[in-house]
């Protein structure tokens, strides 16, 4: 796991955006009342080993991007396109326990954020506890309804 540094520090990938998978993307309206967008890549052949096991291998990297959003009104209606970045989530599987005793690391992935913005600083436990994965429990705290190249053809 070239992610993973020995004492299970994560990064960010370098290259997901031209050689990671696109899962899928959530539009959510903050409480301002914008628009983000919300875009997932996954590490190559994660939705062909889903959609063949109805699992996440060992090792795969999920990155999700937050997007601010501009829009305009178009022939299309009211659209709303990706602008600045804004903060990287990244869940890397582990089906082994692989750092016992890191905070970045349980129920099964490895959990590392990056902030812009201060007040969003972020590490692994204290997010996780926040319970904000708790809903996608069943589907191995990963959100799946989101991103139709899972499901089963
Ligand atoms: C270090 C902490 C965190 C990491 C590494 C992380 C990682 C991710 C990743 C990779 C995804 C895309 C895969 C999926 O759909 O599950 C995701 C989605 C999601 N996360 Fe997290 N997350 C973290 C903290 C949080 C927190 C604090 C919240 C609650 C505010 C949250 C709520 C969500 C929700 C609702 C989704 C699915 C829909 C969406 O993207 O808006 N996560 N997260």
């Amino acid at each position: 796991m070239d992610l993973v540094d020995k004492a299970g520090n994560i990064r960010k990938p370098a290259d997901y955006r031209d050689r990671y998978q696109a899962l899928g993307t959530f539009s959510v309206v903050d409480l301002n009342g914008d628009t983000q967008l919300h875009h997932t890549y996954a590490s190559p052949e994660t939705a062909e080993y889903y959609r063949k096991t109805g699992k996440f291998a060992d090792g795969t990297v999920l990155v999700k991007e937050v997007f601010g959003t501009d829009h305009a009104k178009m022939t299309t209606g009211d659209a709303h396109w990706a602008s600045g970045p804004k903060v990287w989530f990244v869940m890397i599987k582990d089906e082994k326990g692989r750092y016992p005793g890191n905070p970045l690391w349980g129920d099964g992935w490895g959990w590392h954020c990056s902030a812009d913005s201060p007040e969003s600083k972020c590490n692994g436990l204290q997010e996780r506890l926040l319970g904000c994965h708790v809903p996608a429990k069943t589907t191995d705290w990963v959100y799946v309804q989101g991103y139709p190249v899972l499901a089963s053809k």
